[in-house]
């Protein structure tokens, strides 16, 4: 509980930490800050700054819900808690954990075309490996098996790709209305119309509007503005990265092998994304 001096009266403000109400529960590279922090943007909704890596990892899990509580943003009591850990989606155990804690909680997904998705994955981890001065295979090397020429599924970038895959073992627990699913590459070039998406998803009044989102030509983003002086931001650089090039062939060969994924990911949610 906090107090709030006004004009000399004392008003009171009564402040609480949430279970999270909705969860991006990823996928990884898809846009999972950006969305973050533009729903931030909304004047009721409250977002934990941080990963909480709350439902994939034991040790925290082993924590308890009063630990995962304690991590969550302070808020008015009607304010909506959002938190995002893109290695939900992946991790097998997580649906039924979540399920566990809130079975009507909200589920948001940020997806985008699967192959700059990969893409983008290799390039995170290739600046890691780089920084500490390892080397590390080319994309190309990871992503075909080179003694069957065929697309290795096994190679995490792959895999996390094939979103049905991962989408299946959610609606074991979860029915489709409780999912939304949010176009990543949409989020990049007009990200109100998504962003009023999921307000609409959430059941939050209409409240971000064009005057919170501009274009940043140097960055090639979308940068916030907000706050009462309405100060701007862009996320940190490490967002929007250069992609190495990737030869066409196994561009080619990757948009193939997901292609029938994709066709089964539209039929399930009921949404068609503009992916080749
Ligand atoms: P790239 O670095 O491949 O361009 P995540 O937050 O899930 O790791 O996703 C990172 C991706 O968010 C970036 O991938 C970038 O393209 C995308 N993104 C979407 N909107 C953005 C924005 N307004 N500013 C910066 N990156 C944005």
């Amino acid at each position: 509980v906090s107090h709030e001096e006004r004009g000399g009266g004392v008003n009171r403000v009564h402040l609480v930490q949430q279970l999270p109400h909705a969860i991006i529960i990823g996928v990884r590279k898809g846009g999972t800050r950006a969305l973050l922090e533009m729903l931030d943007l909304h004047p009721t909704v409250v977002t934990a700054s941080q990963e909480v890596h709350f439902f994939d990892n034991d040790e925290n899990y082993g924590k308890g819900f009063a630990w995962y509580r304690s991590r969550m943003p302070h808020s008015l009591i009607n304010h909506v808690t959002i938190e995002k850990s893109p290695a939900y989606f992946t991790t097998e155990k997580v649906p039924e954990r979540i399920f566990g804690m809130n079975a009507s909680v909200k589920l948001l997904v940020i997806v985008r075309e699967p192959v700059t998705r990969a893409v983008s994955d290799y390039a995170q981890v290739l600046e890691g490996k780089l920084r500490k001065n390892k080397t590390y295979p080319s994309f190309e090397s990871l992503a075909i098996d080179s003694t069957t020429d065929r697309v290795n599924t096994k190679y995490k970038a792959v895999s996390t790709s094939i979103y049905t895959k991962h989408l299946e073992r959610w609606l074991h627990f979860f029915p489709a209305q409780q999912i939304h699913l949010v176009d990543g590459d949409l989020l990049i070039s007009d990200p109100l119309p998504e962003l009023q998406m999921v307000e609409r998803f959430l059941n939050l009044p209409p409240c971000i509007g064009r005057d919170h989102l501009y274009f940043n030509s140097t960055r090639g983003f979308y940068c916030l503005r907000s706050g009462q002086h309405r100060g701007t931001r862009c996320l940190a650089g490490s967002k929007g990265r250069r992609h190495p090039s990737v030869h066409p062939a196994v561009l080619h060969t990757l948009r193939l092998f997901f292609h029938p994924y994709n066709q089964k990911l539209y039929q399930i949610t009921g949404r068609t994304f503009s992916w080749q």
